[in-house]
């Protein structure tokens, strides 16, 4: 049982790794922010939209860097606009997304 397990992380580990290089990132920064803003396949989105699609320059997100739930309001339309997969608040990946949007909205 427990040589399976291990066996199965082995192989899912470099995988996942690659699979993700921007949802992956060990470090929060605007840059990788940047690049999920721009990427019409974040969170496995189905269609062709990516945020900057509809939020082109920071449009309508002038005040989202003061919301409390900014994570909430970013996921809404990641599912609802993008019909993609919400990203969990408390990862690098939102981490980043988040300090680009505030970037764009000072
Ligand atoms: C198809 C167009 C579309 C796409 C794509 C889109 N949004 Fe939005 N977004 C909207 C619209 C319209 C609103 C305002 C209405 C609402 O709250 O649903 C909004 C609202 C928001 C708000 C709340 C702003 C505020 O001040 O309350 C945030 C934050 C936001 N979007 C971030 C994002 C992020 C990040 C992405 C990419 C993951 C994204 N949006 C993708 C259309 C879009």
């Amino acid at each position: 049982m427990m040589k399976q397990k291990i066996f199965a992380a082995a192989v899912a580990a470099p995988f996942l790794m690659t699979g993700t290089s921007v949802l992956g990132a060990a470090k929060t920064s605007v840059e990788s922010g940047m690049e999920m803003f721009n990427d019409s396949k974040l969170g496995s989105s189905s269609n062709e939209s990516s945020c900057n699609s509809c939020h082109a320059g920071g449009k309508g997100l002038e005040n989202a860097g003061e919301k409390k739930k900014l994570s909430k309001l970013v996921n809404k339309c990641l599912v609802g606009q993008m019909a993609g997969e919400k990203i969990d608040g408390r990862t690098v990946a939102m981490r980043s997304l988040k300090m680009y949007i505030k970037s764009l909205s000072n």
